[in-house]
């Protein structure tokens, strides 16, 4: 059994979302390979908190301006993960840049959804930048975090329109509902071992699991 720890920064509509999808394992029976055991948020003001434990699942805060540098938080964050033998991280909004040597603990184990088509708009405001570059679809990749800024392995993308006189906030609430059925059937994918990851390159089993 897989035990995945979820990490989140705010308002934690992803991590209700997969808490959903592995409430329901007669209809997404991928799930039963794994587990949630924790939600960690490195804000105690994060809304998601409230979902989580609405959700039945522990919530725990790490607030890492508790901490003199990134080490020791995530030292922390560790010991916690270990707490609850989580030994897969899947990040639904953390707006902390990960270490390599947090990577290194849980290599190939760190999973991530940002709210752009990657490579394009990477790093925070992702949903402005689209609008400010003029593209005409955007929308969400769920990928393995390396050590980069949103430049791991893309193991699935969902494809949204941007309308005329969109801007961030409406963006990114189309983006979101797509991630809310996306994110949840990918994680599940992965952690039920049917996505297979060499470098770059990743095939995932099944159907495929983009919407466009
Ligand atoms: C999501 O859209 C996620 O892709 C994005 O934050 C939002 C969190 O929403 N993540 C990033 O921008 C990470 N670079 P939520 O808290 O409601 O799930």
């Amino acid at each position: 059994m897989n035990r995945f720890a979820i990490l989140f920064s705010g308002r934690g509509s992803n991590l209700e979302a997969i808490l959903q999808h592995w409430s329901r394992p007669e209809e997404n029976p991928d799930t039963r390979l794994s587990t949630p055991v924790l939600a960690l948020s490195n804000r105690p003001d994060a809304q998601g908190l409230e979902r989580a434990r609405a959700a039945g699942l522990p919530a725990k805060v790490i607030d890492h301006k508790s901490f003199a540098h990134r080490e020791a938080f995530e030292g922390a964050m560790i010991e916690a993960l270990d707490e609850v033998e989580a030994e897969w991280i899947v990040c639904a909004g953390f707006m902390r840049v990960l270490t390599p040597s947090f990577l290194k603990r849980y290599e190939g184990r760190v999973l991530n959804t940002h709210p752009s088509l990657l490579p394009a708009f990477p790093g925070i405001n992702a949903p402005e930048q689209a609008i400010a570059a003029g593209v005409t679809v955007s929308g969400c990749t769920v990928h393995f975090v390396d050590d980069g800024v949103d430049t791991g392995p893309i193991i699935a993308q969902g494809v949204v329109p941007v309308r005329p006189g969109d801007d961030g906030q409406v963006l990114g609430d189309r983006i979101r509902a797509v991630e809310h059925d996306l994110y949840p059937r990918a994680i599940a994918r992965v952690l039920s071992g049917q996505v297979h990851r060499e470098g770059r390159s990743v095939e995932v089993k099944g159907p495929p699991l983009g919407r466009s």
